[in-house]
């Protein structure tokens, strides 16, 4: 049994992780850290979870207790910086859900972050942790969880790129988000009279998931044409991933879908669709759905996810599962049905 902080606990990501350590079957207790909410109840900072999650006092993030197994840190960006070094150096499991650990080049923070990075030795020291792909935790114990746009993005592109690198002329993705994205913090172009019945680009090539995106692709082999385009959806929560690929030459359709069933074989959280899948179907859960179409030399996969939970929470917690070596369900699902056939699921 172990014992977890949630440092930025009061937030939109954090509330899914005190409902995830709540059900959990391994965490003995867990106490939540935040700033501005740091003496007030759980339980009036989320009312709704009254009768499901105990109610505790929220800490300040100045009196974060050592003596935790793991920490889950949910803090906006530059923020994780004052307290990852010195939780990292316990030895602990740290797994940081925003972006200040996931690039591996210190001096991309300054361009995309706009910040001085102030302990860079630690990203060539941690894990990308998307989750889906196999991943080595044994000489880590800080795991950069993905952020929510590149997590709906790699599940879609990575098996492709991995085995048919050299066949693609280019990449462009057009993403899709809920207004939960941007956190809980109030902003004027996000208010319900701004986003009803509106759709905008933003960011437009200056989204900082963009790097991200391309080095765990460069990674995977592909290192050439890519374009990314974010854009709001008026809805609270989704991520709908929409990825153009342009090929050299005309490849079988069958041979990319084995490759997706290979790759993602141990995986029960992929569920691979014969249409393109509705947000509808993945939004409350840890699932990433993912259609594939191919037409001549034009490949469009299509893929929706959580933002909050597959693309945040729950593949942290899925990721602590997988470090401590539980099953990954662990505390995100109630169900025991959760081993997916990998033969393409019909809507
Ligand atoms: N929202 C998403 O879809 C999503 C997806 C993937 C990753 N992420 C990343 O996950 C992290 C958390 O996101 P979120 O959406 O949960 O954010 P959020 O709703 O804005 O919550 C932020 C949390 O941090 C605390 N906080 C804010 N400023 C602080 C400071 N200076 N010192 C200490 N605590 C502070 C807040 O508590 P108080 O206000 O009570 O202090 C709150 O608990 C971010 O890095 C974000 O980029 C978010």
């Amino acid at each position: 049994m172990i014992s977890v902080g949630i440092i930025g606990g009061t937030g939109y990501t954090g509330k899914y992780l005190i409902e995830y350590c709540t059900k959990h079957p391994y965490i003995k207790d867990f106490n939540i850290y935040a700033k501005t909410s740091a003496g007030e109840n759980l339980h009036s900072v989320f009312p709704q979870l009254v009768g499901t999650v105990e109610d505790q006092t929220i800490n300040s993030v100045e009196n974060i207790s050592l003596n935790h197994d793991a920490y889950f840190i949910a803090l906006p960006h530059g923020e994780s910086l004052n307290y990852i070094p010195s939780l990292e150096s316990t030895n602990k499991l740290v797994i940081d859900l925003g972006g200040d650990y996931r690039l591996d080049e210190e001096s991309l923070y300054e361009k995309w972050y706009n910040y001085t990075h102030s302990s860079s030795y630690l990203l060539s020291k941690k894990v990308y942790g998307l989750a889906d792909e196999s991943i080595d935790y044994t000489n880590t114990n800080l795991i950069s969880n993905p952020g929510c746009y590149p997590t709906g993005s790699l599940l879609a592109l990575l098996p492709l790129v991995k085995n048919f690198s050299e066949n693609i002329l280019s990449i462009s993705i057009s993403a899709y988000s809920g207004t939960s994205g941007a956190g809980k913090s109030p902003k004027a172009d996000l208010m319900l009279s701004e986003m009803d019945g509106n759709v905008k680009a933003y960011n437009v090539n200056k989204h900082r998931h963009l790097p991200e995106i391309a080095q765990e692709l460069a990674k995977a082999g592909y290192n050439r044409n890519l374009s990314f385009t974010t854009h709001l959806l008026p809805i609270s929560k989704g991520i709908y991933t929409t990825c153009s690929i342009h090929l050299k030459n005309e490849l079988d359709e069958n041979s990319i879908l084995e490759t997706y069933k290979n790759d993602y074989t141990n995986s029960n959280y992929i569920r691979l669709r014969t249409t393109p899948p509705d947000l509808s179907w993945v939004v409350n859960t840890n699932y990433c759905d993912i259609n594939i179409c191919l037409s001549g030399k034009t490949l469009i996969i299509t893929s929706a996810i959580d933002n909050l939970i597959k693309g945040a929470s729950g593949q942290a917690m899925q990721n602590m599962n997988q470090y401590f070596g539980w099953e990954n369900t662990l505390g995100i699902m109630d169900s025991k049905l959760n081993v997916i056939d990998k033969k393409l699921i019909s809507a």
